[in-house]
């Protein structure tokens, strides 16, 4: 590397939850004296993206800009593909750094590979193993990570799923998941909500929190889904529902039909992120279909029931603090049910565990990059205690 040329990263997102997760990364390389971190969105999603840009205070060089309302998987790859490319001819990064699984994470990989360019894979080695489940997110991540160079894998499960493929021992680093760095530096005991977040009776109502968007639950079984909400809070009268609505128009017209103008049912717009964390260490449970979520909801010790048969994001669910109960109507009620009767078993539930990292993934990355980029000499501490396996030491 010739000296005094600093080491051009090209950080690419595209979706809010990217965006949450790469936030504190962006940062950390930003912290980095010999390191030129570009940040490009493809603004995949627009408001959801720009509420995580303005809380993190993140001003993209690029932006791409190719939401369209009903725009197909195929013309977002394209827009995608097109437009990174674009951006790696003209910056010629040493380094592309994408993000999980969305079809900007894929497409983006792709265009790097392109241009042959080394792709770092934030995220890397969450498996179902079900091509369709979740859709289109299980094939985009598995894809990236054939095009990956360096896998950043969140847990010793996800690096163990990575040498099951023939990942390379050498190219994977257990890091911790970059959610929980977000979700340390925004949850916080003082905060204050206002609007009508600041109106719930915590004390007197059990708070249910409630998020879905999953492809694959469109149609019948989201409708199952909501159909299961408003039996359950015809059930029971202390219970209370906040479900900020993904921007996806979809979603928003069947939860609106089904769920609509019912008391103890607040259906809002997305929160941004810190009110909406705030509220998850608040709430008495949680339901959703989340990726995200399963991670969050965890370390702040709240029980979450995810409605999807199948999870890549087994560690809560060992731990006992996660369990999957599906999209059908019945097995919704008849689990959340359990937990709103039983004390017992919800405190079993109520556990805070943290399988997802302690708040230092990005700075365990940026160690790596500096040290893989001839930035520093010695292999970061947080490795070298256990460098044969390249995973942080807890
Ligand atoms: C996308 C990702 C999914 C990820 C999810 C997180 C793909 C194919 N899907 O799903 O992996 O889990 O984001 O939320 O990569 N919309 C707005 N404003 C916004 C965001 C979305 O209006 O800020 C509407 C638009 O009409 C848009 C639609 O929602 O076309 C769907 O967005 P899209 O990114 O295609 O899919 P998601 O279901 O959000
Ligand atoms: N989130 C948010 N506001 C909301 C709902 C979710 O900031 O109204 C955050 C949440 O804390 C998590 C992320 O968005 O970090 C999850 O995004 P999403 O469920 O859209 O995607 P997934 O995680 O399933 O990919």
């Amino acid at each position: 590397m010739p000296s005094g040329r600093k080491i051009k990263i090209l950080v690419v997102f595209g979706t809010r939850p990217e965006a949450i997760k790469m936030a504190p990364l962006v940062k950390e390389l930003q912290k980095s004296p010999n390191m030129l971190p570009i940040v490009a969105v493809t603004a995949q999603h627009r408001e959801m993206l720009d509420q995580v840009l303005d809380l993190f205070e993140i001003k993209p060089h690029y932006d791409l800009n190719i939401m369209r309302h009903g725009q197909t998987l195929s013309e977002i790859t394209g827009r995608v593909l097109e437009g990174i490319e674009n951006i790696i001819v003209k910056e010629r990064p040493d380094l592309v750094l994408v993000h999980g699984d969305t079809t900007t994470t894929f497409a983006s990989a792709l265009a790097a590979f392109y241009e042959k360019t080394p792709v770092g894979h934030v995220e890397a080695g969450l498996r179902t193993r079900d091509k369709y489940a979740p859709f289109p997110e299980e094939m985009n991540r598995r894809l990236t990570g054939a095009l990956a160079d360096f896998h950043f894998a969140p847990t010793e499960a996800a690096r163990e799923n990575l040498l099951k493929e023939g990942v390379s021992r050498d190219s994977i680093f257990v890091t911790g998941n970059t959610v929980i760095d977000a979700l340390f530096a925004s949850v916080n005991p003082e905060y204050r909500f206002e609007g009508l977040l600041g109106r719930l009776d915590f004390k007197n109502r059990r708070i249910i929190l409630v998020t879905a968007h999953r492809r694959e639950n469109w149609g019948k079984p989201m409708e199952e889904i909501f159909s299961a909400l408003a039996e359950l809070v015809d059930m029971f009268s202390d219970v209370e529902v906040v479900f900020p609505v993904h921007k996806n128009p979809a979603i928003q017209a069947l939860a609106k039909k089904l769920l609509g103008g019912r008391e103890r049912v607040h259906l809002i717009e997305p929160l941004e992120y810190a009110p909406f964390v705030n509220l998850m260490a608040r709430c008495y449970l949680v339901l959703t279909d989340s990726g995200g979520l399963q991670e969050e909801a965890p370390a702040l010790g709240k029980p979450v029931l995810v409605l999807r048969e199948i999870t890549e994001r087994p560690e809560a669910v060992e731990a006992g603090t996660v369990r999957l109960v599906g999209f059908s109507r019945s097995r919704i009620v008849r689990e959340t049910r359990r937990l709103l009767l039983d004390e017992k078993e919800y405190q079993a539930m109520a556990n805070a565990v943290n399988p997802y990292g302690d708040g230092k993934a990005s700075y365990r990355i940026r160690k790596w990059l500096e040290y893989s980029y001839g930035l520093s000499s010695e292999i970061p501490a947080e490795f070298s205690a256990d460098f044969g396996s390249r995973s942080y030491k807890k």
